[in-house]
């Protein structure tokens, strides 16, 4: 069976766009492939973070996978930090990869932008930490949002370079993206719905009220002119789709066609359907949370299969590279 490795990071809340853009996904796959889904904390403290609110935060959101349908008897679901590999891996393929790519990286040269405190070097390095998550377990598939690719690129670099200098070890892994690959911001159709910036997102553990405000509040255009949609409109089509049935997305795109669509009534049914979808994940979430050792149960399970498969690829590395000395 092919082999699909995945992660997301603990930091911020989790928001619909993680979800369809990647978690919905993960959950359909774990029935074709065998599955690999991780909580990366290593990558969430590469920004400022408060390490007293790391643990809970890494929980809920391993929660949320599970309230979402991961099947940790199906997937091996587990935390980066357990298997600390990850972390030498990493520095192994830090020797085979050029500042100059890693500089280039989008997601680096904005999250620079926004540290105050300084830019350290693990922000920098942060793409090559995610290509050892991918690498170490030689997958195939790798199930992204759009705003991974770049990442996924370097990753397939990474493993080329290391095929041709030392021994052909690493496949290069392909992205799995989504019909909602790149959900937008609320607030801001231009650019993407993300955890750090407040207002653009609707959290997974938001009530229903606030997903109803926060839709209705969504910034749209002055009214259907016909021809192309607007970014907001556009990307309230999208969530239609990826929430709602298809004969209510048909009967709004075809009012849209003819110029008669209000868009009070496509929020109020939008909201709707997002408050369906996710209420009964929220509420499987807190009561996953509700009992924290039978959670950390499963993703130290989760763990010590991963680690078994993470130390072969690392030994073999090890061996490749030229290190004959017994690991203590
Ligand atoms: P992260 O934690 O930012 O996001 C998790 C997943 O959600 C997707 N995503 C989106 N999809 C659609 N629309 C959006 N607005 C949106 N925002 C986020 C992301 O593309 C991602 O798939 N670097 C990764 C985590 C990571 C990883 C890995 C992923 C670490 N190691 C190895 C894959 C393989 C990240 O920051 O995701």
């Amino acid at each position: 069976m092919q082999r699909v490795f995945s992660g997301i990071q603990p930091t911020g809340n989790i928001h619909i766009g993680n979800y369809l853009g990647a978690i919905r996904n993960w959950v359909e796959l774990q029935h074709k492939y065998e599955s690999l889904f991780c909580v990366v904390d290593y990558h969430a403290i590469t920004v400022e973070y408060q390490p007293e609110q790391l643990h809970k935060r890494v929980l809920e959101l391993a929660a949320t996978l599970i309230a979402a349908g991961i099947d940790p008897d199906k997937t091996t679901l587990f935390v980066q930090s357990s298997v600390p590999e990850h972390a030498e891996l990493t520095w192994l393929l830090t020797c085979i990869t050029s500042i100059g790519a890693l500089e280039r990286m989008t997601q680096f040269k904005e999250k620079a932008e926004r540290q105050k405190s300084g830019v350290f070097a693990g922000l920098m390095n942060y793409p090559i930490l995610m290509a050892s998550d991918i690498l170490i377990y030689k997958a195939e598939f790798v199930p992204v949002g759009d705003d991974q690719i770049q990442h996924l690129e370097l990753t397939r670099e990474i493993a080329r370079r290391f095929n041709t200098m030392f021994k052909e070890t690493f496949p290069e892994p392909q992205p799995i993206l989504t019909k909602a690959a790149r959900i937008m911001a609320l607030n801001d159709p231009t650019s993407k719905m993300s955890k750090s910036i407040e207002g653009s997102y609707i959290a997974m553990d938001d009530d229903d009220d606030t997903i109803r405000k926060k839709i209705r509040r969504a910034v749209t255009d002055p009214g259907p002119q016909g021809g192309e949609m607007g970014p907001g409109v556009k990307n309230l089509f999208t969530l239609l789709e990826a929430f709602a049935e298809p004969d209510l997305v048909e009967k709004f795109r075809a009012e849209y066609a003819n110029q008669s669509l209000r868009y009070a009534d496509l929020k109020q049914e939008l909201g709707e359907a997002i408050v369906t979808a996710l209420a009964p994940i929220r509420e499987r979430t807190f009561e996953l949370l509700a009992k924290p050792d039978q959670l950390i149960e499963i993703l130290d399970g989760g763990a010590k299969h991963a680690r078994r498969l993470a130390q072969e690829t690392v030994a073999e590395v090890r061996e490749a590279m030229g290190f004959k000395m017994p690991v203590a």
